[in-house]
C-alpha cells in the first residue's frame, strides 16, 4: 500500500507573512487526512513555515538545492543547509531545467547529494508538447529517469519520490487525461522494476503534476499507478488545496 502524497509547489509566490497565513488556514482543513501533505514555499519562507506547522501533519520542503556541500556558488543553497531544517526537496523541476539550464547530469548530482545527506528528494520528469507530438514521451521518460537515478540502487531508492509532470500540462489548465497519465506512470513503474526490482518499483510513489485541481484529482487518483499529486497553481489557496488533499475515491 503506497500512502498518497499531495504536495504543493508554491514556486515564486507568497512572502513570509502570506505563507504563514496560508499555512495557518490550511492546517485545520487537512488535519484529518491520512495522506502525506508537503508544501514547498520559497526559500525565505521555509523556516518560518516549518515553525508554523509544528505539531501538525503537514511537512515543508525546498524547491531546489545545489549538489555541492559548500563553496563559491553565489546565490545557491547546499544540501547540508537544506538538511539543517528539512528533509524534503524537489529536484529537476521542469522550470529549473527550462530556465536555469539544469541538465540530466546536474539533476543526477543533486539526487545523489540529496540521498547522501539523508534527504527525501522528489525527482521531476516530463516531456514537452513537441516531444509528445513526436511520440517521444516514453523515450524521454526513460532517459530522464535513467540518468536522474544513475548510480542508485534499491537501498538508495527508499526515500525517493518520482513526479511525472508533462510540461504542456503545467500551469496551462490542460491536464493529461487519466489514461494518458496512467500510461506514463505504468511505464515509469516498469522502468523502476527494470532498474531496481519489483519490490522497489511497487513501493516507490509516483506523483502526477500539471494542472491538478479539485475537479480532476479523484479521476487521477483512481488510476493504479498514480500515487499523489504535485500541485502548483491550485496549491496557493488553502480552501482549494485542501479539497485536493481531502479527495475521496
Ligand atoms: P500547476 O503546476 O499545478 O500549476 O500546473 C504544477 C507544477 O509545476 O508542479
Amino acid at each position: 500500500m503506497r500512502t498518497p502524497i499531495i504536495a504543493g509547489n508554491w514556486k515564486m509566490h507568497k512572502t513570509i507573512e502570506e505563507a504563514i497565513d496560508e499555512l495557518k488556514k490550511l492546517q485545520p482543513l487537512v488535519k484529518d487526512t491520512t495522506n502525506e501533505v508537503v508544501i514547498y514555499p520559497s526559500f525565505f519562507a521555509v523556516k518560518p513555515c516549518i515553525d508554523t506547522i509544528q505539531g501538525s501533519n503537514i511537512s515543508v520542503g525546498v524547491q531546489n538545492m545545489h549538489f555541492e556541500e559548500e563553496g563559491a556558488y553565489t546565490g545557491e543553497v547546499s544540501p547540508k543547509m537544506v538538511g539543517e531544517i528539512t528533509r524534503h526537496v524537489l529536484i529537476g523541476h521542469s522550470e529549473r531545467r527550462q530556465y536555469y539550464n539544469e541538465t540530466d547530469e546536474t539533476v543526477n548530482n543533486k539526487m545523489k547529494a540529496a540521498i547522501a545527506h539523508g534527504l527525501c528528494p522528489t525527482l521531476c520528469i516530463g516531456e514537452t508538447l513537441e516531444q509528445r507530438e513526436a511520440e517521444k514521451t516514453l523515450e524521454i521518460i526513460r532517459t530522464q529517469l535513467g540518468s536522474g537515478l544513475d548510480g542508485f540502487d534499491a537501498d538508495k531508492m527508499k526515500d525517493v519520490v518520482i513526479a511525472y509532470e508533462p510540461i504542456w500540462a503545467i500551469g496551462t489548465g490542460k491536464t493529461a487525461t487519466k489514461e494518458t497519465a496512467q500510461e506514463v506512470h505504468a511505464n515509469i513503474r516498469m522502468l523502476l522494476k527494470e532498474l531496481f526490482g519489483e519490490e522497489t518499483a511497487e513501493k516507490t510513489r509516483i506523483l502526477y503534476g500539471g494542472s491538478v485541481k479539485p475537479a480532476n484529482i479523484v479521476e487521477l487518483m483512481s488510476m493504479d499507478d498514480i500515487d499523489g499529486g504535485l500541485i502548483g497553481g491550485a496549491s496557493l489557496k488553502a480552501d482549494v488545496f485542501s479539497d485536493i488533499v481531502n479527495f475521496n475515491l
